[in-house]
């Protein structure tokens, strides 16, 4: 009895042992990727690997410490600490610096425990660090989706101090890599020139994308990024490691190469001018990163990020979106209702879902008539639309098309009622001169009286008239003159505070209107990250509508964002270009028009018709289906993209020549994504009435095969040409 008591406690006591070496390799996997993270001899959490998935347990638990760093022995204590504290050996940019409350700037963070939970689509696994001088706890998340080779991750830090600590840095991850070289793909821009795409070498040092910009975040850089390892970013093959931080404010993309030749990415909320007080029991919760690597090029990463997208992050990524006819470029503020009424009956003529209103509609005391008054008086405008939005509403459902209407919730212009009332609901200097971009101020929604008043503005319109079917919400500024009356000496909170208000604002919406679809606008494409898409069903990703332009914009959020995120309409820019090769480009995303029928001859029309036709027959494969990028704008003068549905019995090719150079050769385009057992039938589709196909390729049968390693000669040396080509298996 005696003996068998010593057996069951020694077996017990092995298995604590076992378990607690177990605990000391955490392994975060998808179906491509391992993170190995490990605890070493000092009880601080390192990252000993992160890349192809590792075929056997036995090498993961087994993994040789420290491999990377220890090249040099000078360095070889200093590992890749997982969230390393400013304060440490180790002399690099840290993920985490806090001041605590007797001034100490140091924070080392050691590993007390793990689990893994089963959540939607995949495991999270949640770390906790604590510091052994300080009660200061920091909990890691990493959510793997195995099947689209995603991991989302953030970090929670959380204290028991007696006074406030201040954090003045706050990193949501560290990822740390062992290559030869490593070269940084970034998007920048401005209005209308939106995610624009550039590469560079990185080399020892530091490069930093952030913004300041605060509400309209995304102006000039975008929140996500490229990085090729060993090889610079390519489409189709090459390790790169692609990554988005899901922030709607200022954020802040570190690199840094260090005197190993070691890199280190840290995404985070831009710490500018945001050193922030921390309460004993207070959570800061940093936003997500959402990172992929992929070893077959960007084409492959981006289809894990749309797969991913619509399968668990994009508002109704399920769902099938609305084509819409929308007024801003057609009236910009001149109309009434004869008017909207009569784009309602072109908008039904066209054969979209919906009529959008934009700018223009409210404001009485100051009206609406230019973009200097009326923000934040969200009445309608009686003598310009006397019949008010319900009038509208009913116009709508009587031509057959939905009604959606545009609204700016979180602006207000000083010459409004509501500015009147409320002047210290406005961002704004109490003691310098006002700096107004685009005539308005951006309210303070860290003040829990302006997110219910921005709710309002949503609840309001729809609690009236519950026929309003979608909302295009705009941000046409960044945040000015920055100083809350509302924090008073606490001005460090306001940046963080101000994003999260709107996000308490679109928490409340979703949760009362969960069906009610919504277009995140920040003048053109200054707002994509996917924490606002949780809320939003689409973007507006530019108010540049040149198709020219539009192919490279539409090229660079594809690499983010699935096209059923991203909007695109039909307008009167570039006239040069035919409406067919506007309306080509715009179909490759969710497809909208924005002009008058009457700019538009017969012919045009009826091309526009079918065009909408084809688009709503084929939105399963284009929305819903994979994307592949073909041929590069950046590499060549013209463009190929095809989508492929998830039985791989429909897709569609679109391909433009641009500029293409005179007796320039011509490739044939090769597809991809086909089965290649599969029989598929040509056929061009959006041709102009009356006119005939002159691809050879047309009404022919191939295989995917054929297809893929052969490919058709679609492109020519006209310019901006277009052919959109449908394949069915037979
Ligand atoms: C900027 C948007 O990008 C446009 O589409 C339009 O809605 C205007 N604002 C209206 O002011």
């Amino acid at each position: 009895m005696k003996k068998q008591l010593l057996i069951s406690f020694f077996a017990l006591l092995s298995l604590v042992c076992i378990n607690a070496e177990n605990n000391r390799t955490i392994r975060i996997s998808t179906d491509n990727i391992d993170l190995i993270l490990q605890v070493g001899e000092n009880g601080r959490l390192y990252q000993t690997y992160l890349g192809k998935k590792l075929l056997y347990e036995r090498d993961v638990r087994d993994f040789p410490w420290n491999v990377y760093a220890a090249s040099d022995g000078s360095v070889s204590k200093r590992g890749w600490e997982v969230y390393s504290g400013s304060g440490n050996e180790d002399f690099f940019e840290p993920a985490l610096g806090i001041s605590h409350s007797d001034g100490n700037l140091s924070t080392i963070l050691y590993y007390v425990t793990s689990y893994n939970q089963p959540v939607e689509g995949g495991v999270e696994t949640v770390i906790q660090l604590r510091d052994d001088q300080y009660p200061v706890d920091v909990i890691l998340h990493y959510v793997a989706y195995p099947k689209e080779n995603i991991i989302k991750t953030w970090s929670e830090i959380k204290h028991q101090e007696r006074k406030p600590i201040i954090l003045s840095t706050y990193a949501s991850t560290m990822l740390y890599f062992n290559n030869s070289s490593y070269y940084l793909t970034e998007f920048s821009g401005d209005w209308a020139k939106e995610a624009h795409m550039s590469s560079q070498q990185l080399q020892f040092g530091k490069k930093v994308i952030d913004t300041k910009l605060g509400s309209r975040a995304a102006m000039h850089a975008y929140p996500f990024f490229e990085v090729g390892l060993d090889q610079p970013v390519n489409e189709h093959q090459g390790t790169v490691l692609m990554g988005t931080l899901g922030w709607t404010g200022n954020f802040r993309f570190t690199f840094e190469v260090d005197n190993v030749g070691n890199l280190r990415v840290i995404p985070a909320i831009n710490p500018y001018a945001s050193n922030y007080e921390l309460k004993a029991g207070e959570v800061f919760s940093t936003p997500e990163f959402i990172f992929t690597l992929s070893y077959n090029g960007t084409g492959e990463g981006s289809r894990n990020f749309h797969e991913w997208a619509i399968n668990y992050s994009l508002k109704d990524g399920q769902n099938n979106r609305m084509t819409l006819l929308n007024n801003w470029e057609n009236t910009k503020f001149n109309f009434n209702e004869e008017i909207l009424v009569k784009l309602m009956k072109e908008a039904k003529y066209l054969g979209v879902d919906m009529f959008l209103l934009d700018d223009g509609w409210f404001g009485n005391k100051y009206p609406r008539k230019n973009d200097r008054a009326g923000l934040g008086d969200w009445d309608v405008t009686q003598d310009k639309l006397p019949g008010g939005i319900s009038a509208l509403v009913k116009s709508a459902e009587k031509a057959g098309v939905k009604f959606g209407i545009w609204i700016e919730p979180e602006m207000v212009n000083p010459k409004s009622a509501l500015f009147e009332k409320h002047p210290d609901w406005a961002i704004k200097l109490p003691n310098r001169e006002t700096y107004y971009y685009r005539n308005q101020l951006v309210l303070d929604l860290s003040n829990p009286k302006v997110q219910d008043y921005v709710y309002n503005v949503v609840a309001g319109i729809l609690e009236e008239n519950p026929g309003v079917a979608f909302f295009k919400w705009d941000c046409n500024s960044p945040i000015t003159n920055i100083y809350s009356p509302y924090w008073k000496e606490k001005q460090g909170q306001l940046y963080i505070e101000h994003v999260r208000g709107i996000y308490n604002v679109l928490k409340r919406i979703k949760k009362n209107y969960p069906d009610v679809p919504m277009m995140l606008c920040s003048g053109g494409g200054a707002r994509c990250d996917y924490e606002a898409l949780k809320y939003f069903t689409e973007f507006w990703c530019s108010d540049n509508t040149n198709p020219v332009e539009r192919i490279y914009i539409q090229w660079g959020f594809s690499q983010f964002f699935p096209a059923k995120a991203m909007c695109a309409h039909v307008t009167d820019w570039n006239k040069a270009a035919s409406v067919k090769f506007r309306t080509d480009v715009a179909s490759m995303c969710k497809l909208g028009f924005d002009i008058g029928l009457k700019e538009l001859t017969t012919g045009e029309i009826a091309y526009c018709q079918m065009a909408v036709a084809n688009w709503k027959r084929l939105q399963n494969a284009i929305m819903d289906g994979m994307q592949y990028r073909l041929v590069s704008p950046y590499e060549s003068n013209h463009m190929a993209i095809n989508y492929v549905s998830k039985d791989r019995d429909k897709a569609i090719l679109f391909a433009y020549d641009i500029y293409p150079r005179f007796k320039e050769k011509l490739m044939p385009v090769k597809l991809q994504g086909l089965d290649s057992n599969k029989q598929y039938r040509v056929d061009e589709i959006n041709l102009i009435p009356a006119t005939h196909s002159k691809l050879k390729a047309n009404g022919k049968i191939y295989s995917g095969d054929f297809l893929m390693k052969v490919g058709l000669n679609v492109f020519g040396a006209t310019n901006l040409r277009s052919h959109v080509i449908e394949l069915t298996a037979q």
